[in-house]
């Protein structure tokens, strides 16, 4: 299958890595740095849609941020960037939260997306359309697909086995099933995968296996589903991911998968199911088949009020302009594989790139309700401005997909001393020199021009670095030229010239506030409020960045009046008053009854080197080890695919649980279990000893 991959133009992207402070351009394809483009891109940009079956939370919003702070120094470069989303509306969870809340879906999703808006609108996230999956844009899009994919030879039907619960008549999604683990024995565990040994295995391995909903055994039944042939897509795919403008890190990921084998993917569901019917079957979409295409359908519906938009332009095979997901680390899968699966077998272009981030924690913990991490995005809002936030998220945010940690005390101080203290301080300190016997004017000319050129200067990189999604690295070069700018002002001393020489620091004064004008406008991407707040007091709306370059001067400047107010303590519920009962966080097990010396020196742990690894056909997590104990070598399987791979592991050292009795897997028997540490989110992480530790040494 032939098809044209991106729709690359003539320029090219930063990625965004910077050695020793300078910025790194790496050419993607022919041409002259964007920001030095004459002819103005057009870009569509989408964030992932958030579930309707609850609020947004930070983990959301630092998605948002992070594509709204691209999406907006885009826009100042003189792009044209359409911006949208949706709500995911269909699926099982949302179709028991509306009944157990005793209304119908429709009635749930109305009021879900009120909400989500609402929120999106107070972290002015500039989305110039929020729609929803469950839309008739949508389901015409998604028949279309479906047509398609049909007319293609794409799809094949198949009889598979599902979990049924019998009382409430539902095909049970694995993780609405849970029970004993197959291969440690761990309680209470979800249907498709160990929290506690990292096993994965299929709902029906599961011992005494219970439906989450009613309690009750579910039974095994037959029922026929609708496959995509994702191989029917390899070509397609290899060269997505190798000639498209991914990042290294997503490369990989995909790049394993594709070598791992790409299996039919099931896009159908039984009923009761919220969603979209297939034509001729009494079943449903898959709420991920829709999602993707409720990026379309948003645009879609975007373009129809626009004149200047046009939707076929955007979409189709070869076109010049690019689209952007921005997703979590979470769904590369689904974006990576069956996304340009299904563009290209439905006649459209491909994603120009997938701009992948990693998670956040709270307070160095996965946002858990229990703990009092779990902060949503209204509550935030309660209790901090959410400048705030947007101006944290930047300060973390680079192109990579680590993870994200935010601490409240952290981001106060951030927050008084760079914006506070460093940043409107600036304009604190100089706005009243203009009012002495200067009736509120600037003065005519700069003292400094070289020195407001130098700032100027800086611009190239700050906007390069926005667009490689350096922010850390653009508001490290902004807090750099804001101690510049303050050292001047310090230095100038104006105050001791204020009776003695009235012009030379109203002069000052006029050098500093245009040099905080500057500042403010490079941080307009992060901080669009705060900026707006200054334009209107300067009288000086920006739009563009050239608009920066001209100094304001010999204009009368309204008094001064407090652009932000310093954050004292925490206000608010967050954090200081974590909601009870504690609920139940999955992650993190309780800690367990005490065991005494006798029970523990029955484990025999021992220092095992790792021979030889390779991943499991039919598993998504599994890898083989053969392991040497020193004397003896065993087979392994262990559930850390998700961090690791193969080829890395071979020679290491790691610890195992050497007396476990031997577990029966789907794929053959593990002789031991490999120690790894572990909070469902982020790893697993091996466990190693020391350097100097060698094969078969006990571990006590
Ligand atoms: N509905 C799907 C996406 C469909 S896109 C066609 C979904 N929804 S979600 O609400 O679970 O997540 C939406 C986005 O938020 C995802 O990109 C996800 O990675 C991101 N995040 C959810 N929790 C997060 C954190 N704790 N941290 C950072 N991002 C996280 O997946
Ligand atoms: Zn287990």
């Amino acid at each position: 299958m032939n098809h044209p991959i991106t729709s690359r133009g003539s320029w090219r992207l930063c990625d965004g890595s910077y050695k020793h402070g300078i910025l790194c351009i790496r050419t993607l394809a022919i041409g002259s740095p964007t920001h030095l483009v004459s002819s103005p891109r057009e870009l569509l940009v989408t964030t992932a849609l958030p579930y309707a079956n609850g609020p947004l939370h930070l983990g959301h919003l630092l998605e948002s941020i992070q594509a709204d702070i691209w999406v907006r120094s885009l826009r100042l470069a003189g792009h044209r960037v359409s911006f949208v989303c949706a709500d995911d509306a269909h699926g099982t969870p949302i179709m028991l939260k509306a009944a157990s809340e005793g209304i119908q879906p429709e009635k749930l999703i109305e009021s879900m997306q009120t909400a989500h808006e609402e929120d999106l609108g107070r972290f002015a996230i500039s989305f110039d359309h929020y729609h929803s999956t469950h839309s008739p844009e949508n389901r015409a899009l998604v028949h279309k697909f479906y047509r398609d994919l049909e007319q293609g030879g794409h799809l094949l039907t198949r009889t598979i086995r599902q979990m049924y619960d019998p009382k409430i008549r539902l095909f049970l999604p694995d993780r609405y099933i849970r029970g004993t683990c197959p291969r440690c024995g761990a309680a209470d565990q979800y249907g498709d995968s160990c929290e506690i040994c990292g096993a994965s295995y299929d709902p029906s391995d599961l011992v005494d296996p219970r439906s989450t909903l009613t309690g009750l055994p579910p039974e095994a039944r037959e029922t026929e589903h609708v496959f995509v042939k994702l191989e029917n897509f390899r070509d397609v795919l290899l060269t997505f991911v190798h000639e498209g403008a991914l990042d290294r890190g997503v490369r990989r990921k995909l790049d394993e998968w594709l070598d791992t084998g790409l299996r039919d993917w099931d896009i159908t569901r039984d009923a009761p199911y919220f969603g979209f019917e297939i034509p001729g079957r009494k079943q449903f979409f898959y709420v991920w088949l829709d999602a993707p295409i409720g990026y379309l359908a948003s645009f879609e519906h975007l373009a129809r009020t626009r004149s200047d938009l046009d939707f076929d332009h955007y979409l189709k095979p070869g076109s010049p302009t690019e689209l952007y997901h921005f997703i979590g680390k979470d769904i590369i899968y689904f974006h990576g594989l069956f996304w340009p699966a299904l563009l290209a077998a439905a006649g459209f272009r491909l994603p120009t790139s997938l701009w992948v981030h990693g998670f956040l924690t709270v307070e160095g913990q996965k946002m858990s309700k229990s703990r009092g991490t779990f902060l949503t995005a209204s509550e935030f809002a309660a209790a901090f401005p959410p400048e705030a936030l947007r101006y944290y998220f930047a300060l973390k945010l680079g192109a990579g997909v680590e993870d994200i940690d935010l601490s409240l005390d952290d981001l106060i101080h951030r927050f008084n001393g760079d914006l506070v203290g460093k940043l409107v301080n600036l304009a604190a300190r100089s706005a009243p020199f203009l009012r002495h016997g200067a009736s509120g004017r600037l003065a005519a000319n700069l003292p400094e021009p070289a020195l407001y050129e130098s700032f100027r200067a800086q611009r190239a990189t700050i906007v390069a670095a926005y667009e490689a999604r350096e922010y850390a690295s653009a508001l490290r070069m902004i807090l750099d030229l804001a101690d510049r700018a303050n050292q001047y002002f310090a230095g100038s001393t104006p105050w001791k010239l204020e009776q003695s020489d009235p012009e030379r620091a109203r002069a000052i004064a006029t050098q500093t506030l245009n040099h905080f004008r500057l500042l403010i406008g490079y941080l307009k991407p992060v901080l669009p409020d705060l900026a707006h707040r200054v334009e209107s007091w300067l009288d000086s709306p920006v739009t563009g960045w050239s608009e920066l370059d001209t100094p304001l001067l010999d204009r009368s400047v309204a008094p001064y009046t407090p652009l932000l107010t310093r954050l004292t303590t925490r206000t608010g519920r967050p954090l200081s008053n974590p909601p009870s009962p504690p609920a139940e966080d999955p992650h993190v097990s309780e800690p367990k009854e005490m065991i005494d010396i006798d029970l523990f020196s029955r484990l025999d742990l021992r220092v095992a080197r790792i021979l030889s690894a390779e991943r499991v056909d039919g598993s998504q997590k599994l890898i083989r080890l053969k392991i040497s104990l020193g004397t003896e070598e065993r087979t392994v399987f262990a559930g850390i695919q998700a961090h690791y791979a193969p080829e890395d592991l071979v020679g290491r050292l790691t610890v195992v649980v050497a007396n476990l009795a031997p577990r029966k897997m789907r794929f053959g028997t593990s002789e031991a279990m490999v120690l790894a540490a572990n909070d469902g989110a982020t790893g697993p992480f091996l466990l190693a000893p020391d350097s100097g530790a060698e094969a078969g040494m006990v571990v006590r």
